[in-house]
């Protein structure tokens, strides 16, 4: 089993709704491990870092002006497959599209306020941590109920 890292941004919708403790919660009742916190306020450069695959898009002007428009919560997160795992409790892009259950189905109808980033594959991910952690501020740690959520060979 592919233990997987993964890089989720809290956007500043979720911020200015204080939606955080509720995101956090999520991820860790799904037994993901959080490897790495903090918060902070995303600057244009930044921004064409990490969407540098959107930065020629037409929406890419309203992308940087909601991402840079408040603080945002960074977090590094671990686990068995934990891209895929990330992406399917966060719901489609689109809010008006995801299914109830998932982060965005749950607490939006925007296409652009839409809460949350997540690494789209373990590349992305690779890439993306590295922009918002540097390695020391990712913490190696191993959860002590291991064996009572995981079998030895999803590990
Ligand atoms: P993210 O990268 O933020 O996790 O979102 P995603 O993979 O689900 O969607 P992506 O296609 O990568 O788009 C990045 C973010 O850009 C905004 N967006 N606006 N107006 C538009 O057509 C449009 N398309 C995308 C959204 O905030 C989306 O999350
Ligand atoms: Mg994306």
């Amino acid at each position: 089993m592919a233990m997987e890292r993964s890089l989720i941004l809290f956007k500043p919708d979720a911020v200015q709704r204080k939606l955080c403790g509720e995101l956090l919660s999520r991820i860790e009742r799904k037994g993901l491990k959080l490897i790495g916190l903090k918060m902070l306020r995303v600057t244009p450069e930044l921004s064409q870092q990490h969407y540098a695959e959107h930065v020629t898009k037409k929406f890419y002007p309203l992308l940087e002006s909601f991402i840079t428009s408040g603080p945002i919560v960074a977090v590094a997160v671990e686990g068995p497959e934990a891209v895929k795992v990330m992406r399917a409790m966060m719901g489609s892009t689109n809010g008006r599209d995801s299914a109830p259950g998932t982060i965005r189905g749950d607490f939006g109808s925007s296409r652009q306020m839409n809460l949350i980033h997540g690494s789209d594959s373990p590349e992305a991910a690779q890439r993306e941590l590295a922009i918002y952690f540097q390695p020391g501020e990712l913490q190696d740690w191993s959860p002590v109920l291991d064996d009572q959520t995981t079998a030895s060979d999803e590990r």
